[in-house]
């Protein structure tokens, strides 16, 4: 019985040596192991023969397996080490890259003119001490009309009432929305801008887009004067677009301001004699503003006998055209690389 199981492991490990030598590949050297040493291979089934051995016999046989089994991985793991090499060798042979060949190159963006002039705007009242305050584009017509002085049936809603998700919220049609959120959840002194997507029923043409951005503005302190307000938009205005630019302060009608104003620059195009830009008026409409109304105050829980408040809402679109003197509000919308690029 020994003598015959000392010959099959010595025949066994011949075999095997050879076929690791022979094994072109690590697929198939894979496979002589498995064939060998696996569950159903042959060196575990000889082993199995072991129980048939005597107590005496079976410690020799068991270190003449141990042995052969260790005789195995050794070649095993110097084969497979082989094979890997030349694998990789094979690949540098075959798999030549051509470094001189040009790449791919990454095209330079730019940034949208819109942005430009968003944080040029954040830029200059950050520096006069204002915060940054955000609302949902997603509103509550509570905010957007009715603390805002703006009952349901009041005319001023007609024009702007549109994109109703249901009775109660609506497509913020004005950012003036986010000054009744201010002054709800926060006290006096109050200097916040407030910039962001509003939405409106309007055709688009060269100056309109049912989608756009406006910047509101809101201070709220003691002893505000519309002086203040001149003062601040002045002093704004020629920040962004230089000292030669002119400001007209043109009375007007807001529900949530007493007094109220529009606000006209002279046009950048003509300086103000008159062109086709500014249809021959000489001045261009950029924003609405004035004192906020003592009864907005109130239904925030600000004290009108305390606090004085102005506010201002801007279109940033009609900024940036004039900014940049485009003269069609589209081409900030359609994307073309042509135009973007310039900026
Ligand atoms: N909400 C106005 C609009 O969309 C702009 C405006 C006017 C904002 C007067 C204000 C304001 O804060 O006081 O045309």
């Amino acid at each position: 019985m020994v003598i015959n199981m000392r010959e099959q492991l010595a025949e066994l490990k011949e075999r095997a040596l050879a076929a690791i030598e022979n094994a072109d590949s690590i697929k198939s050297l894979e496979d002589v192991k498995v064939a060998f040493l696996g569950k159903k291979g042959e060196l575990t089934t000889v082993l199995k023969q072991m129980g048939k051995l005597t107590a005496e016999e079976r410690p020799v046989i068991g270190q003449i397996a141990n042995q052969v089994r260790e005789e195995f991985e050794n070649t095993y793991s110097v084969k497979i080490n082989d094979l890997k090499n030349s694998d990789i060798l094979k690949r540098l042979e075959t798999e030549k890259i051509d470094i001189t060949l040009p790449g791919t190159r990454l095209k330079s963006c730019s940034r949208h003119p819109l942005n430009i002039v968003l944080d040029e705007i954040k830029e200059i009242f950050t520096s006069m001490g204002y915060t940054m305050v955000y609302g949902p584009e997603v509103e509550e017509t509570r905010y957007v009309f009715d603390l805002l002085n703006t009952p349901e049936g009041h005319p001023a809603r007609d024009e702007q009432d549109t994109f109703y998700i249901d009775d109660k919220t609506i497509l913020r049609t004005q950012t003036s929305s986010v000054q009744i959120r201010t002054m709800m959840s926060q006290k006096p002194p109050i200097a916040v801008i407030s910039p962001g997507r509003v939405y409106r029923c309007d055709e688009v043409d060269s100056t309109h887009s049912p989608i756009f951005h406006q910047c509101e503005g809101l201070v709220v302190d003691k002893g505000l004067t519309f002086g203040d307000l001149k003062g601040t938009l002045e002093t704004f205005f020629k920040r962004l677009y230089g000292n030669d630019i002119k400001l007209r302060f043109r009375p007007h009608q807001f529900p949530y301001t007493e007094p109220s104003a529009e606000v006209d620059l002279s046009c950048f195009k003509c300086g103000g004699k008159g062109c086709r830009f500014c249809k021959g008026e000489g001045w261009i409409e950029m924003l609405g503003c004035g004192m906020v109304h003592p009864q907005v105050l109130r239904n925030c829980g600000v004290e009108p006998e305390e606090y004085t408040s102005f506010a201002f809402g801007m279109g940033i679109e009609r900024i940036t055209l004039m900014r940049y003197e485009i003269d069609d509000m589209r081409l900030l919308y359609e994307n073309d690389m042509r135009f973007l690029r310039q900026f």
